[in-house]
């Protein structure tokens, strides 16, 4: 697949390297794309180098990974179209503190809200992108499972065989409300920064659901 990358820091980088690794090409973005060379030359011959609005062009699926206080900037420059998939690894930390948003919806709900007309599916944000690297492509019971959630079931079936070909178990906990399992604050238990195998990762999200019908 061609896929863009808006954001190659820590976590663009790393998704945007597997998902090269696993044969894709791949277009890294920045504001400043001239700075991205050395990743591109480590990153390997199907990847390349443009600005956010080129990596949108460019992209059958787009990857958004830059810090919560760029997102509007970033969505500005991407002008998404319509249908567009856009994988959202974002946690909700502005000026170093966790958002909370009116009604209480999930920060995916926020974000996909403010990508009009995009299907966004939240994944990759649950673990460092060090860890990441690291674990990709493990097999058997130490496979790690990567949870994801999402509207759209359409888009949440390629996000799901990229999230398998860049090494990890696709785990899917849900939608909107249900992506609160996988964001900020860090509850031990939940998948937010912890690490799951599929099966204790379903163990998990019943334990999760059925603690919420209770409420
Ligand atoms: N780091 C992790 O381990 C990790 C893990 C899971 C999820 N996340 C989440 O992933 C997102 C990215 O984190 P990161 O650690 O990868 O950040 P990062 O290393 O700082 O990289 C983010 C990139 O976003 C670009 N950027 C910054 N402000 C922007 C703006 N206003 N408009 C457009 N692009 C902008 C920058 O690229 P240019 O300056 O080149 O344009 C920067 O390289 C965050 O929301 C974070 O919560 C991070």
């Amino acid at each position: 697949m061609h896929l863009g990358i808006i954001g190659s820091g820590h976590i663009g980088a790393t998704v945007g390297k597997l998902w090269a690794k696993a044969g894709h090409s791949v277009l890294f973005s920045s504001r400043n794309p001239e700075q991205l060379a050395e990743l591109v030359k480590v990153a390997g011959p199907n990847t390349h180098a443009g600005s956010i609005q080129e990596a949108t062009e460019f992209g059958e699926v787009v990857l958004l990974a830059v810090p919560w206080d760029g997102v509007e900037e970033a969505l500005a420059a991407a002008k998404l179209r319509n249908g567009a998939i856009v994988i959202d690894t974002t946690n909700q930390f502005s000026a170093g503190s966790l958002q909370v948003f009116p009604g209480g919806i999930s920060a995916l709900e926020f974000n996909a809200r403010r990508a009009k007309g995009a299907r966004v599916v939240k994944a990759y944000n649950t673990l460092t992108s060090g860890f990441l690297a690291k674990v990709a492509g493990r097999s058997g019971q130490q496979r790690v499972a990567m949870p994801y959630a999402g509207e759209d079931a359409q888009a949440k079936q390629v996000v799901a065989r990229l999230i398998s070909e860049s090494g990890f178990d696709p785990f899917d906990v849900g939608g909107w409300s249900e992506a609160h399992f996988i964001e900020p604050p860090r509850r031990p238990g939940a998948f937010y920064g912890e690490e799951w195998q599929l099966d204790t990762a379903r163990a998990v999200l019943g334990r999760l659901t059925g603690y919420q019908e209770k409420e």
